[in-house]
């Protein structure tokens, strides 16, 4: 894992503290133990019991392993880690190690012993990610632990993978922010310590979690999660509100399409519009006849008028209905709808808003000859429901050949995403 850059968008979470040992520097001492180990061993088969050889080492050899030629029996490495030394003489140890985003379970260190048989028990590498499957059940949250993981349950959900309906408060078991480092003998005596990714060696001795929210997620050049952010031991993980789900690269937030995936409530009759962080259930209505004028009632289409009947004439001749979700705060001007006419027959248009409530932030212009456009003139702080009203005229000589409105909605969402 490399250091982050500032506005990096990526899940690599390590901190690397001064303390601890680069990548780089974790290789070479690996690189310098397996020598160590290769060149103890190899003085052990050409002199088997000269004590002096091994005294410039740093890892003593115990006497008796000159005297023995029994082995133990071949181990194997672990699965995503690796073996450190090679012989299976009586005396003899082999430690293990994980790859990086794993952690060893069982013995680091076996030895060989007297009745040829092997101390400890046979270690495998785990990853260290408990929540890689997914754990949580009905959108909850999944958070890391020490060989364990926790659910936060979404509202009307409990149980230890949020499958039981009923809400509880979600809960944290309380996560030791605070382990002890890891340390080596360097060649010349002197002690090295170093902490897991993620913390930091404090004077008294201790790694101390590092809170990357508190680091990084205050400051918008340096912000880390899109949303909310939660500490965790050693990481931390990003948190979506309701009505958005957690992006693949753990930090931005996606909002769920509750009218695609049938997570809506609307009865029949009712269109479902999507909106940022939730939906809404609508029900547009043509107006009821009067004057004269009715309206078909599927398309809000103007039934034929009367002959003689001016009222009915100089009504719209459709209503058409418009929903527009729309993100808090969007920069302005924006455009945000268009209108035209496919029957156009006159020889110019004119646009106007004629009505809403909305109109303190609305503006109509013409784009081209035939043309409107509906503008957003000033930024929105959800959440919001706007609605305006606009007209479309077709003239002919100045003469009114029949007018379309168009009824807009815009849904805005409390939040910028
Ligand atoms: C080998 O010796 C160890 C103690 O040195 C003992 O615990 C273990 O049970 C012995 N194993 C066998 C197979 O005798
Ligand atoms: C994880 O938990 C085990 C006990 O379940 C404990 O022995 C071990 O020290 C813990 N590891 C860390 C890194 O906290
Ligand atoms: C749909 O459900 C929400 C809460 O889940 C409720 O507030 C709303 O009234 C319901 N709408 C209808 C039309 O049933
Ligand atoms: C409705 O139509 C009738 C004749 O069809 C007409 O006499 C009357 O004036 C019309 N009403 C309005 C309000 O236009
Ligand atoms: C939108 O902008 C207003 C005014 O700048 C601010 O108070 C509000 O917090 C912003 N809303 C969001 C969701 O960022």
């Amino acid at each position: 894992c490399m250091p982050r850059s500032p506005r990096a968008r990526t899940s690599c979470v390590s901190v690397i503290p001064q303390e601890c040992l680069n990548r780089q520097q974790a290789l070479s001492v690996v690189q310098q133990m397996q020598k160590l180990l290769v060149a103890q061993e190899a003085a052990h088969l050409q002199a088997p019991c000269q004590a002096g050889v091994g005294s410039r080492l740093a890892v003593p050899i115990p006497t008796h392993a000159c005297l023995s030629t029994e082995m133990c029996p071949q181990l194997a490495a672990p699965l995503n880690g690796r073996m450190l030394g090679r012989s299976l003489r009586v005396g003899h140890e082999v430690h293990f190690i994980c790859d990086a985003g794993f952690r060893l379970v069982g013995s680091e260190t076996r030895a060989c012993r007297h009745n040829r048989t092997w101390s400890g028990t046979q270690p495998f590498c785990r990853s260290i990610d408990d929540c890689s499957s997914n754990p949580c059940a009905n959108s909850g949250t999944c958070v890391d632990g020490n060989q364990s993981y926790t659910c936060l349950c979404p509202p009307g959900w409990s149980g230890p993978s949020c499958q039981t309906p009923g809400t509880l408060a979600p809960t944290i078991s309380p996560c030791p922010s605070n382990r002890q480092p890891r340390c080596a003998e360097g060649r010349s005596g002197s002690r090295r310590c170093s902490c897991d990714t993620g913390f930091q060696l404090q004077p008294g001795g201790v790694c101390q979690d590092v809170d990357e929210c508190q680091l990084y997620q205050s400051n918008p050049q340096t912000q880390i999660c899109l949303h909310d952010c939660l500490n965790l031991p050693g990481s931390y993980r990003c948190l979506c509100p309701p009505g958005y789900l957690l992006h693949a690269d753990r930090n931005a937030c996606e909002d769920v399409n509750e009218c695609a995936g049938k997570q809506h409530n609307c009865s029949q009759g009712e269109l479902c519009i999507n909106t940022f962080g939730g939906y809404r259930c609508v029900h547009p209505k043509c107006p009821p006849p009067r004057h004269n004028t009715s309206y078909v009632k599927t398309s809000c289409e103007r039934n034929p008028c009367p002959m003689d009947s001016r009222a009915c004439h100089l009504a719209a001749s459709s209503i058409s209905f418009h929903y527009l979700p729309l993100q808090a705060n969007r920069t302005v001007p924006r455009v945000l709808f268009k209108m035209s006419t496919t029957r156009f027959v006159g020889d110019s248009l004119r646009f106007a808003i004629t009505g809403g409530r909305g109109q303190g932030v609305f503006a109509v212009r013409r784009s081209d000859r035939q043309t409107g456009e509906l503008l957003l003139t000033s930024p929105v702080a959800g959440p919001a429901t706007l609605e305006v009203e606009l007209e479309m005229s077709e003239f002919s000589h100045k003469v009114l050949l029949g007018k379309h409105i168009f009824k807009v909605t815009a849904f805005v969402s409390p939040y910028v995403f």
